[in-house]
């Protein structure tokens, strides 16, 4: 890199401007071929990490993508609806160019979400939708109970937006003349817009599963599977209202993590003393996200060419300039470095990672894509310090394709810029190819997570955006994202109540239990601190009688006047059940009370789900403070 960016140096000003023109086209087309090279090796990595023949996922389930084949520091041995999804949709985009070998995978995958629909756990179950919330599950499609950062809000919109992206293109082809395929596959999606629709204005945990509050990512994952969730639904002549009445929400909503100088990650943020200054690859991955080839460079849009998400990127390029040893022989602005999810990551040590560095790369690319179409470039005040980062003598002004040679050196200066990035996540590429999910900040090498299903995916998706920003091939299709949107004066919080069914014609097993009951359990116990209280019981939900799998209790509501333990659990209607509750000491040790409970969770009523309460009040031995 080093060495380059001297020859890049020497050539510009000991050579004549065209044999410097010639060098960079030169080195324009090695990276071409060093992209085309990796990108056959991230694609089998993906199909490697692919369920159930996938050489990287045994025991996995058809349809099935682990996060990646790593089961221990990390353990990333399970399938996240985020990940599968992203790589999902980068997935159907290779099939719908070419790649029609593809085709199984992404039907094993509808199957396999069908089913994960309806599996119920920690977040709750499909009767009331608060189950499509859980992050990840085992490889094998059963719930996962530990620890975790949950419900995570943005899966069931990438997914729905993954499977939408499919559906257009069943119904655009005449493939699936009679839509039965469509049809078929809509129950997953609809259950997955409900979702958003009634959720959205609640808090959850972001992408990277740490901060519980409102993510931007998430965020614009919703607005934008409402939106075309709404338009197939009504082709496909379903009640599309709730999707359109909330959509406008969103929007405005959306609008309000914008600080004046960049997207705020995380707003609403429910974890006390949480303190980063909020700028993240969050915002990066959601101007890529809300990308749309037809879209102009609309800042309530974040579209990568947007004012708006330029300035935002130079701010987050700018955080990993100097934090990372291995950037600080870059001194040029204008050029690629390593960059990370934020600089405040302690993960493993705050290392850059290859799909925000790659990241970076696809947002500009998409961007120049974008200026391509419009054939303008707007140099405003707000974009400025960006455009001078790339190319210094930049000016405000209106710079038109054609009308004059400024268009064109800027829209390749944008382009050395981000074809730094991807050389920066090659150079920290080793010899195989193989991707991991980080690389050192000291120097280079791969580190956590090997073979990342989400860092091969990021790949892919960067090089069908370089394609598209250097020929006329277009892999992304419009999501139809509306043009000139008013944003609302007053943002509206809001939430519609969905209906959930297993979507049993795509996969869905047809005796799943579509009816619950949110049973709320409060127990008076009074406890010290560091003393824990924890539900379990005769069923899967309450942990099989395992102490392992047993749920947690919240303490919140806990006072002197009443020593308040409470649990929401989702149980299918009509259960009978036995349960206790028991105690963890700051020891380790548990104390059981002495007798079962018994309960029955009511027959299923008109309303699913039913609300039910029980009272109870600690019947065991308690806790000594004094041990
Ligand atoms: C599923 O996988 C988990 C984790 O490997 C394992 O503990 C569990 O027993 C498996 N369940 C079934 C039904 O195979
Ligand atoms: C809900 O929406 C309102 C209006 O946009 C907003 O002020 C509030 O922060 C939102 N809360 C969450 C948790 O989304
Ligand atoms: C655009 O071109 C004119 C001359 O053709 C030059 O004076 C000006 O600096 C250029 N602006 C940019 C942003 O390159
Ligand atoms: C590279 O840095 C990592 C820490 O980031 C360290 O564990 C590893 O040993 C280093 N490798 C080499 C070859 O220096
Ligand atoms: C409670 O149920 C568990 C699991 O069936 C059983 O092992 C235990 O003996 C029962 N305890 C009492 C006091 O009935
Ligand atoms: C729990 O405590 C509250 C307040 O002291 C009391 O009103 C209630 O009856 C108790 N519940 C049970 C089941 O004992």
């Amino acid at each position: 890199m080093k060495f380059q960016a001297l020859l890049a140096a020497l050539a510009a000003t000991l050579l004549d401007e065209a044999s410097a023109k010639a060098f960079r086209q030169r080195r324009a087309e090695d990276l071409a071929s060093r992209i085309e090279g990796e990108t056959t090796i991230a694609l089998q990595g993906v199909l490697n990490n692919f369920g159930p023949d996938g050489s990287e996922a045994p025991g996995a389930s058809a349809g099935v993508l682990i996060a990646s084949p790593s089961t221990d520091n990390p353990n990333y041995y399970y399938t996240w609806t985020r990940d599968a999804a992203l790589t999902l949709k980068m997935v159907v985009d290779e099939f719908l160019h070419g790649k029609g070998d593809l085709q199984p995978y992404i039907r094993d995958y509808v199957k396999a979400q069908a089913i994960v629909q309806t599996i119920s756990n920690p977040s709750g179950a499909l009767g009331s939708g608060r189950g499509l919330g859980e992050p990840k599950y085992y490889a094998n499609l059963t719930r996962f109970n530990g620890d975790w950062g949950r419900p995570q809000r943005d899966g069931p919109a990438l997914r729905a937006t993954a499977l939408i992206t499919y559906s257009r293109y069943l119904l655009s082809t005449g493939i699936d003349s009679d839509g039965t395929e469509a049809d078929n596959i809509w129950p997953i999606i609809q259950n997955d817009l409900n979702y958003v629709a009634q959720y959205w204005n609640q808090t959850g945990f972001d992408l990277w599963e740490e901060v519980d509050g409102s993510s931007f990512f998430t965020t614009a994952a919703q607005y934008r599977a409402l939106i075309e969730g709404a338009t197939l639904g009504q082709r496909l002549q379903q009640d599309v209202s709730a999707y359109e009445s909330q959509a406008p929400n969103v929007f405005c909503f959306l609008q309000t993590f914008w600080n004046g100088n960049y997207a705020v990650a995380n707003i609403n943020v429910k974890q006390s003393g949480f303190s980063r200054s909020g700028i993240d690859a969050n915002t990066v991955l959601t101007s890529i996200a809300l990308f749309d080839p037809d879209a102009v460079c609309d800042d309530t849009l974040f579209q990568p060419c947007s004012s708006r998400a330029l300035a935002n990127l130079k701010q987050y390029i700018d955080a990993f300039r100097t934090i990372y040893t291995i950037n600080q022989g870059v001194s040029e602005s204008g050029a690629g470095v390593a960059t990370g999810r934020y600089a405040e990551d302690v993960y493993f040590n705050g290392n850059p990672w290859y799909l925000t560095t790659l990241a970076v790369a696809e947002q500009l690319y998409d961007a120049i894509q974008q200026w391509s179409t419009v054939n303008t470039i707007s140099i405003d005040d707000e974009s400025l310090a960006f455009w001078q980062s790339v190319y210094p003598s930049a000016q405000p002004g209106s710079y038109t394709k054609g009308g004059s040679s400024n268009f064109t050196k800027l829209t390749d200066a944008v382009l050395t810029y981000a074809d730094g990035f991807v050389e920066t996540a090659l150079k920290y590429t080793p010899e195989n190819g193989a991707l991991s999910e980080q690389y050192s900040r000291e120097n280079g090498t791969s580190l956590s997570a090997h073979d990342l299903t989400w860092s091969y995916a990021s790949f892919i998706t960067m090089r069908a955006a370089r394609l598209a920003a250097t020929s006329d091939y277009s892999q992304v299709s419009s999501w139809g994202s509306p043009s000139k949107l008013e944003v609302p004066t007053v943002c509206t919080p809001s939430s519609v109540k969905g209906t959930y069914k297993p979507a049993v014609a795509a996969g869905a097993p047809s005796d799943a239990p579509s009816c619950t009951y949110l049973v709320a359990f409060n127990l008076n116990a009074t406890t010290f601190y560091g003393e824990n209280i924890y539900l379990f019981g005769s069923s899967s939900d309450l942990g099989d009688w395992r102490v392992s799998d047993a749920l947690a209790g919240s303490a919140a509501s806990y006072s002197d006047a009443r020593p308040l333990w409470t649990f929401t659990v989702e149980l299918p209607a009509g259960a009978d059940l036995e349960y206790k509750f028991l105690r963890k000491e700051p020891s380790g040790e548990v104390l059981y009370e002495v007798e079962n409970r018994s309960l029955e969770v009511p027959e299923c009523g008109d309303e699913s789900p039913g609300e039910q309460t029980v009272e109870d009040s600690w019947n065991g031995p308690v806790g000594n403070q004094m041990e």
